[in-house]
C-alpha cells in the first residue's frame, strides 16, 4: 500500500483532500469527491490527446523518452533486434517470456500452420480496384476475416484467444503480400512451410516461375530486424485504438482492424510513405535547407521527425540506419539516404528542432531501407502493420486480462447550446455552425 499523497485545496470551499499516490499517479476518479454540494458532479480532469493520463497499467513495453530506451518485456531493443528472430521476439511480447528452444520450434509450427487463407477472402481481396491503397485493402481483409472465424467473438476463452492470436499473427504476411501483388496483377502465391516467417513474406511478395523462392539471406534478416523494431511501442494511437475497440468485447479481427486503420494516418505509422514523397519533393540534396526553412515557417511538418514519448533519438532509428547500411551492401545504395542524412544534419544543428526536441524517429529511415527491398511507398505501412499485429495483440490479451479494465467511455465537457426549443422548418434562419459543414 502506498503512504504518499497529494494533498489538495479546493479554494472554493477551502477543503483539503488527500489524494493517494501510486507511482506517481493519482486516480482520476480520486477526483470526484472534490465537490462544492451534494448536487455538484465533483472534479474531471481534461486532457485531450491523453497528453499526461495513463489509461491502463501495462507489463509489455518501457519507454523511457527523455534517455531514448525501449525494452520489450525488460529487455533492450538493442539487444533483441541482435540476437532474435522476429518470431521469438512476437513470443516474448505475447507471453512474456523469452521462448526455450522447443517452446519456440512449436511457437514457430503453430504460426507457420495459419498462415493459408481462406480462398473465398482470397477472392475478396480480387474485389478491389487494381489501384487500391494496399493499407485500405489489409484493413478491410483483416476485418473480413472476423466472418471467417465467429467463435473469435468468445474472446473471454483463453484457448480461443490463443487461436485467434496465432491465426492473426500466423496470417498478416499473406494479406500484406496479396495486397501488393494485387496492385501489380500478379496471381497470389501459397505460403510456403519450409520458409522462416520473413522469407515466406517475402516467397509470396516476390516468386514469380520458380518452383522454390530462395530469399537472400542478409535481405531477409535486415526484414526480421524491422519487423522486431516495429513490433511494440506501448501506448500509441493504434493500440490505444485496439485496446479501446477491444473494451467493449469485439473480436480481435475486428480490433486489429480499427487498430491498423489508426495506424494508416500520416501521424502514425502512414509517416514512412510521407517521408519519400518529402524526399521526393526535396529532389537533392542541395534544395534541404530551402525545405528546412518553409518547414520553420509553418508550412508542414518534416515527416519523420518528432514523437510524443521521444524527447531524444529514437534507438528504433539508429539501429534502421545500420540495417540499411548492411541492405545496401547487396542492393546498392539508395540515393534518397544522402538526402535524409543531410536533413537529418542541417535539422539536428537548428534552433528550431533542438528547442522542440525533434530527431528522427522510426519511419524517417524505414521507407529508405523498404525503398531499396524493392517496395513502393503505398505498402510501407502494411510492412508496419505486419510486426505491430503482435503489440496489438498483446495489448488487447493484457486488457483483457486486467480486472481494472472496463469498457472505454471517455467524458467530455459540454460546449453546445443550453436545451432550446425545436423551431419548425419554415422559421429556421439557414445558418449553420461554421465546422463541419
Ligand atoms: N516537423 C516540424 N515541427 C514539428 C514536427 C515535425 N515533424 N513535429 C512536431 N513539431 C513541432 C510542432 O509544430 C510544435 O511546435 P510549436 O510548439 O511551435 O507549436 C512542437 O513541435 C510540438 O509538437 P506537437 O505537435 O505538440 O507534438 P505531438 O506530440 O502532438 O506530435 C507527432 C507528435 C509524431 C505527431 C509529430 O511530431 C509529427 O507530426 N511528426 C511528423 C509525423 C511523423 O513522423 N509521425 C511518426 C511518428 S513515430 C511512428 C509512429 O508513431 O507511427
Amino acid at each position: 500500500m502506498t503512504t504518499e499523497a497529494l494533498n489538495i485545496v479546493d479554494q472554493r470551499t477551502n477543503v483539503a483532500y488527500a489524494l493517494p499516490l501510486n507511482k506517481g499517479t493519482i486516480r482520476a476518479t480520486d477526483l470526484r469527491q472534490i465537490k462544492t454540494g451534494p448536487e455538484d458532479f465533483g472534479v474531471m480532469s481534461y486532457d485531450p490527446a491523453f497528453l499526461n493520463t495513463a489509461s491502463c497499467q501495462s507489463a509489455i513495453t518501457f519507454i523511457d523518452g527523455d534517455k531514448g530506451i525501449l525494452r520489450y518485456r525488460g529487455y533492450p531493443i538493442e539487444q533483441l533486434a541482435e540476437k532474435c528472430t522476429f518470431l521469438e521476439v512476437a513470443y516474448l511480447i505475447i507471453h512474456g517470456e523469452l521462448p526455450t528452444e522447443s517452446q519456440l520450434k512449436t511457437w514457430v509450427d503453430d504460426i507457420t500452420h495459419h498462415t493459408m487463407l481462406h480462398e473465398k477472402t482470397k477472392e475478396f481481396l480480387q474485389g478491389f480496384n487494381h489501384d487500391a491503397h494496399p493499407m485500405g485493402m489489409f484493413i478491410s481483409t483483416v476485418a473480413a476475416l472476423s466472418t471467417v472465424y465467429p467463435e473469435a467473438r468468445n474472446v473471454h476463452d483463453p484457448e480461443v484467444r490463443k487461436l485467434q492470436i496465432r491465426r492473426l499473427i500466423g496470417k498478416v504476411p499473406t494479406i500484406a503480400a496479396y495486397t501488393y501483388r494485387h496492385g501489380l496483377g500478379y496471381p497470389y502465391i501459397y505460403p510456403d512451410n519450409e520458409l522462416s516467417y520473413t522469407e515466406n513474406f517475402m516467397n509470396m511478395l516476390w516468386r514469380m516461375v520458380e518452383p522454390k523462392y530462395r530469399a537472400n539471406p542478409a535481405l531477409s534478416r535486415a526484414l526480421d530486424i524491422l519487423f522486431i523494431l516495429h513490433a511494440d511501442h506501448e501506448q500509441n494511437c493504434s493500440a490505444n485504438v485496439m485496446r479501446a475497440v477491444g473494451s467493449s468485447q469485439a473480436d480481435p479481427f475486428v480490433c486489429t482492424a480499427a487498430a491498423a486503420a489508426a495506424l494508416s494516418g500520416p501521424l502514425h505509422g502512414g509517416a514512412n510513405e510521407e517521408v519519400l514523397k518529402m524526399l521526393d519533393e526535396i529532389g537533392t540534396k542541395d534544395h534541404v535547407p530551402a525545405y528546412i526553412q518553409q518547414i520553420k515557417a509553418g508550412h508542414g511538418k518534416l515527416m519523420g521527425f518528432g514523437h510524443r514519448i521521444y524527447k531524444n533519438y529514437d534507438p528504433r532509428a539508429r539501429i534502421i540506419k545500420w540495417a540499411a547500411d548492411q541492405v545496401f551492401l547487396t542492393t546498392g545504395r539508395n540515393p534518397k539516404l544522402d538526402i535524409a542524412l543531410e536533413l537529418e544534419r542541417i535539422a539536428l544543428e537548428d534552433e528550431y528542432f533542438i528547442k522542440r526536441k525533434l530527431y528522427p524517429n522510426v519511419d524517417f529511415y524505414s521507407g529508405i531501407i523498404y525503398q531499396a527491398l524493392g517496395f513502393k511507398p503505398d505498402i510501407f505501412t502494411v510492412l508496419f502493420a505486419i510486426p505491430r499485429t503482435v503489440g496489438w495483440l498483446a495489448q488487447w490479451q493484457e486488457m483483457l486480462q486486467d480486472p481494472e479494465q472496463k469498457i472505454a467511455r471517455p467524458r467530455q465537457i459540454y460546449t453546445g447550446y443550453p436545451e432550446r426549443n425545436y423551431v419548425p422548418i419554415e422559421k429556421r434562419t439557414g445558418q449553420a455552425l461554421a465546422a463541419g459543414g
